[in-house]
Formats: structure tokens, sequence, C-alpha cells
């Protein structure tokens, strides 16, 4: 059986004012009124069928919100969905082999996931869900496969796959070599090489498999689950851990842990459009051209651009007015404002921590 996890813990630091430790990323509204958590939930129903199990790993903090969330999807029977709850975030290795754990147990010996990170943004449900099915082919027979996305530019923020022998049987390429997150001069290299694509953070394994796996590539990390699992409190939904064994598993996500050391690995070339949402350039790059002017200015809710070029702006509550700027994002949000560079998005994270430093 094939079961959707969706993985929704990342703080999203990058898209502050709107992304807030209380109300993260997964919750932020897109363009068409819909977070990107409802979009994933969607997404999963989408292999599910309406009603379907989808598993779901979050921050204790955010099962409410997160439920509430779900219950406006028509097709979402919310009260049958499992939750895993974290006490802190600890990265996606020790989440994807607590989620693999609670499956195999709770949900059938031959479980399969589909592991769905809940900041992406895939238009394309139909090719979605086809390429899904590939991995799931692949899966079967062992596999912990990735999805590869075809890299437009040399980001040093995501894993590079470098696509190996084709795979009789099946449609989906050896992984050559998993690097996860490259600096800047290999990005560079690997782009123009061809040859790589991009690790979308999606994958798909049978539960029993990545559990083998993990005790040979990352035996710490299996170990800590494990004692951590064998203390959790609730017995099917949602599903606590105690905060001193949660806390006690090493803080690694699943590309260093496992996937850039596994030995049998596939990457599924996705036929999907993918975008990760982290950063206002990100939110910027996808905006639809209905909020898109002559000179290149994405605007969402109330503003006035004059001569001004190529400006991503977005005021919730007031009016935003810009005069004769360019290549900036300006973000209101009634109690927080947001003037950035358009090319410095990434440092936006800074002023979080400075927050959080001053407390
Ligand atoms: N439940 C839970 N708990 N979810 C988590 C945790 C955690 O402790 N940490 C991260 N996540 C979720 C995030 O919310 C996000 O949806 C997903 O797991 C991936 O984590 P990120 O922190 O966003 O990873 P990344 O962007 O640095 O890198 C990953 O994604 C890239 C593509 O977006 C890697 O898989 C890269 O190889 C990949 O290219
Ligand atoms: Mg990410």
């Amino acid at each position: 059986m094939l079961i959707p996890v969706i993985l929704s813990g990342g703080a999203g630091t990058r898209l502050w004012p709107v992304s807030r430790s209380a109300y993260p990323k997964p919750f932020m509204q897109m363009g068409d009124g819909q977070s990107l958590l409802y979009k994933t939930l969607d997404r999963a129903l989408k292999i599910t069928g309406a009603g379907g199990s989808v598993l779901t790993v979050t921050g204790r903090d955010y099962y409410f919100l997160t439920r509430d969330e779900y219950a406006t999807h028509p097709q979402a029977q919310v009260d049958k969905l499992p939750f895993l709850l974290e006490p802190v975030g600890r990265n996606t290795a020790p989440a994807i082999v607590l989620a693999a754990m609670y499956a195999r147990e709770q949900l059938g010996a031959d479980a399969t996931l589909l592991v769905l990170p809940a900041d992406h943004l895939i238009r394309d449900l139909d090719a979605f869900a086809a390429d899904a099915q590939r991995a799931n082919a692949l899966a079967q027979d062992g596999w912990l496969v990735t999805f590869g996305i075809r890299p437009t530019h040399p980001e040093t923020g995501f894993g590079y796959i470098r696509m190996g022998a084709a795979i009789t049987a099946h449609e989906g390429r050896e992984i050559g070599a998993f690097v996860e997150k490259p600096d800047l001069e290999k990005a560079e290299t690997y782009v123009a090489s061809g040859e790589y694509v991009w690790n979308s953070g999606m994958f798909c394994f049978r539960a029993d498999v990545l559990l083998e796996t993990a005790q040979q590539t990352c035996p710490d990390v299996y170990a800590a689950a494990q004692l951590c699992y064998a203390q959790h409190i609730g017995s099917a939904s949602p599903v606590e851990f105690a905060r001193d064994a949660f806390l006690a598993q090493p803080d690694i996500s699943i590309d260093y842990a496992i996937m850039e050391r596994a030995a049998k690995r596939a990457v599924v070339p996705a036929q999907f459009d993918w975008s990760d949402i982290g950063s206002w350039k990100a939110m910027s790059d996808i905006a639809p051209e209905s909020e898109t002017d002559d000179a290149g200015n994405r605007i969402r809710g109330s503003a006035i651009v004059i001569e001004s070029e190529n400006c991503y702006i977005q005021g919730e509550k007031r009016l935003v007015a810009a005069v004769g700027v360019k290549n900036l994002v300006i973000i209101d949000t009634g109690d927080a404002v947001l003037v950035a560079d358009r090319e410095r998005a990434q440092q936006v994270k800074l002023v979080v921590e400075q927050l959080r430093a001053s407390g």
C-alpha cells in the first residue's frame, strides 16, 4: 500500500514576516488562497483517492492548526488521518525513520512510503501521480527512490543526483552519485554537465527497506529512533514522543544519513513541474502572469507602483506604494515590514536570527 507521508517541520525563516514560528511556511497562502499544506494534502489525496490514509509528521504545536487546515479539504476525512507529533524538530532522518516504524507496525508490513515535504509547489497533478506510480514500482523491487528535477541554475541549497544506468524493467535510472548541497563551483559543473538533476526531497520506498538501510548507513539514527519509538505515547493517532528520547536522536537529514550512503538508490526523472518555495525570490518567480505588470513587478494585495521594475510586493492589510525602485521585495503584514534586495532574499533568515537573539 502506498502511503503519502507529509513532512511539515521547517520554520521557513527566509519567508519572514509572513512565515512565523506560530504560523510557519506550510500555512502560508499562495495567490489562489490555498496554503502550501493544503496543496500537499491535495497531492497526497490524488495518490490515495478521497478519504485515503495520509500520515503527517509535524510538531505537536501545529497539530490543531494542521487538522483545521486539512478539514477545509472536501475529500479529507480528518478524523481518520494518522499523525506523528514531534516535541521539537530533529530534522528529516529521525522523522522519516519514525514514520517508517509506525507505518510498518500500524499500516501494514508491506507499507510503502511516499514522502512529501509540505513546502513544495507542483501544478500538474496527473504527471505527478504517474511519476509516483513509477517510483512505487521501483520501491516494490527494493529501491530507495527519489524524484529528479532538471536544474535551471546552480542552486546550492539542493541535493544533486548524477543519473546512472537505466534500470531495466522500470522507468527509472540508477543514482550514480548523490551530493547533498554542493558548493557553488561544484553546482556549476554539475549543471553544465547535463548529467545531474536536483533531488526534489520527495522519496518513495518500502518502510522495511528504508529501516534495513538505515541500520546500515546510520545505525546511530536507527538505534535512537528505536528507543524513541518504544516510548511513544498514544497507540494509533496522534502518536507523541517523549521529549528526552526524541531529543537524544541525532539532528541529521535523510539526504546525509541515508541517500548519500545507500547502495540501491534510483531516480525517477520528474515529468511534473516543481518548485521549492524557499524564499521570497522563489515566491516571486512563481507569481502568475495575472499578478505581473509590464515592468515585471509582481503584486499581491493593494499597491501603487510608479516607475519601478522587477519588484515583488505583498501587502496584507495596508496600501503599499513604491516609487522609482528596482529589484526589491517588499512585504507588509501589518505588524512588520520587510524591504530586501531581491537577489539577497536568502539573507532574510538573518532577521529572524537577530530577532531570536534579542528575545
Ligand atoms: N516533521 C518534520 N520534522 N519535518 C521536517 C523536519 C523535522 O524535524 N525538518 C525538516 N522537515 C521538513 C521541512 O518542513 C520540509 O518540508 C522538508 O522536511 C525538507 O526539509 P528542508 O529543511 O526544507 O530541507 P532542505 O530544503 O534543506 O533540503 C531538502 O530538500 C531539497 C529540495 O527542496 C533536501 O532533500 C535536498 O536534497 C533537496 O534538494
Ligand atoms: Mg526545503
